[in-house]
């Protein structure tokens, strides 16, 4: 079996005629860059937050889970920075309108020059200078900068005014910190100990794109893990140990993932260390899925100023109070899924047992991710009872889906499409020997199993597939 290069718009063409994602608002005509996921993708949604929920909350002693609100008071933001300083350097080109944020059109076409580090008036000298071409009309006069506030805007209550004026959190973690001390009262919990959250966090990007790479709508799943002062390097370790051991379990080819330390320039001042982990995605190249970062005491330090209320841990070890320091790993599960779906899909060519030339679109889903885990079918409509008897027996412990239609041939195609490492169908022989014929994605094997030892064989393949 060979393998087909793949591309970025193919895959996620395949993912939109398959149904795990739809365009946004598609009968009024869309909605620019935003996504809904259809029935595929909202399963291997739940199956990646099952994985991390088990990995990182059920799979450390530390951790603890909490569902914060999106809309919070604003002084949040003020504490965070965010109000002041989560701005993206916006221009113009003067001829075509096209808009650009400043410091990537100048990395793209200036690759040199050290753009992070750069402030606004340096960015605009750039901009104005001649040297920068617009990538649409080629035209090189653009508007100076103007920065623009990221944290879509809302109103609570009747008024419209500045008083009413709310922000949708553009990431979890704020609504963690800011519960900080009501989980370890609540909890009568101890240094150290993580706070988990998985939950929709919103920018209004000014560049988003590449399918649901980069959203203005988007899900994360982060951790504060808080510690006491001077153990950073060891958390830190810790968990870049743990998300290894997670993108491990994620079944994510090992050539098409990468941790990438921060050089000291890029770290925010507060950052002792940050490394994230890159994904090869095909076509559009390296891309972050995740970062963990040494935070230092910074977010409960500005809390503390800002809401005037004490956030200091008083350690019973030694009597001592301090703020307590933080790691924070935080996933985009969005990309975590795309990534997934990129490394999950293959064309293979095949070779019929008559020698004729085949191919197949297969998604290699790690089993316990996958959409559905069986599907379940009769060879004939003849047996559609008898093989539907089969699915009600198991679709309420797995994620199954009853097909009828097509030849078995066709519908085993169909299944690989999706990723379904099990097919199970009921034949003329189930009758007489109590038994089905169980087909597996990868291999294409196919073996007999009693309809009476289903539920503990599919537990059992589930059981041998998962990587511990
Ligand atoms: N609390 C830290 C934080 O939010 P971040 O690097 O801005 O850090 C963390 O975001 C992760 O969230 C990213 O690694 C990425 O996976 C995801 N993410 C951020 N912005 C996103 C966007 N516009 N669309 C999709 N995912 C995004």
């Amino acid at each position: 079996m060979a393998e087909k290069e793949k591309t970025f718009e193919e895959i996620t063409t395949h993912l939109q005629t398959q149904g795990f994602v739809y365009p946004g608002s598609e009968i009024y005509g869309g909605l620019a860059n935003s996504w809904d996921y259809g029935p595929l993708g909202a399963l291997l949604k739940n199956h990646v937050k099952d994985l991390w929920l088990r990995h990182f909350v059920r799979g450390i002693e530390y951790n603890v889970q909490i569902d914060p609100a999106i809309i919070m008071n604003p002084k949040v933001w003020e504490a965070t920075g965010h109000v002041a300083n989560f701005h993206d350097p916006l221009v113009d080109c003067k001829y075509c309108h096209a808009r650009y944020r400043a410091d990537q059109i100048i990395h793209q076409q200036k690759p040199d020059l050290d753009v992070d580090g750069m402030t606004q008036d340096q960015l605009n000298t750039i901009m104005q200078s001649g040297e920068i071409v617009c990538p649409s009309c080629g035209h090189k006069e653009f508007t100076p900068i103007r920065q623009f506030q990221m944290m879509f805007k809302t109103f609570i209550g009747v008024t419209e005014d500045k008083q009413s004026e709310v922000y949708l959190r553009p990431e979890t973690a704020q609504g963690i910190f800011i519960n900080f001390k009501n989980v370890l009262r609540t909890t009568r919990r101890k240094l150290p100990i993580g706070i988990c959250d998985i939950g929709k966090s919103f920018r209004n990007e000014i560049t988003p794109g590449n399918f649901t790479f980069r959203t203005r709508e988007f899900e994360q799943m982060e951790i504060e893990f808080f510690f006491k002062p001077g153990e950073d390097d060891k958390w830190f370790a810790f968990y870049k140990d743990n998300c290894k051991a997670f993108v491990e379990k994620l079944g994510l080819k090992d050539a098409n993932v990468r941790f990438r330390d921060h050089e000291p320039a890029e770290l925010a001042f507060y950052s002792k260390a940050t490394t994230d982990i890159e994904y090869l995605f095909p076509t559009i190249g390296w891309g972050e899925l995740m970062g963990i970062a040494c935070r230092g005491d910074y977010d409960l330090g500005r809390h503390m100023k800002y809401s005037s209320q004490d956030l200091t841990y008083l350690d019973p070890e030694d009597n001592t109070r301090y703020i307590p320091h933080v790691v924070e790993p935080s996933f985009g599960l969005d990309r975590l899924m795309l990534a997934l779906c990129c490394d999950a899909y293959d064309v293979e060519e095949l070779t019929t047992k008559d020698g004729k030339k085949d191919s197949r679109v297969v998604m290699h889903f790690a089993p316990e991710l996958a959409p559905y885990t069986i599907a379940v079918m009769p060879l004939s409509n003849k047996l559609n009872d008898k093989a539907k008897a089969v699915y009600d027996s198991l679709h309420e412990d797995f994620d199954a889906i009853f097909d009828t239609t097509g030849s078995i041939g066709k519908r085993y195609r169909r299944e690989d499409a999706i990723g379904t490492p099990l097919c199970i169908t009921y034949d003329f022989d189930s009758d007489n020997d109590g038994a089905v014929t169980v087909r597996e994605r990868d291999s294409m094997t196919q073996e007999r199993v009693k309809i009476s030892e289903l539920s503990n064989y599919i537990h059992s393949f589930l059981g041998k597939n998962r990587v511990k």
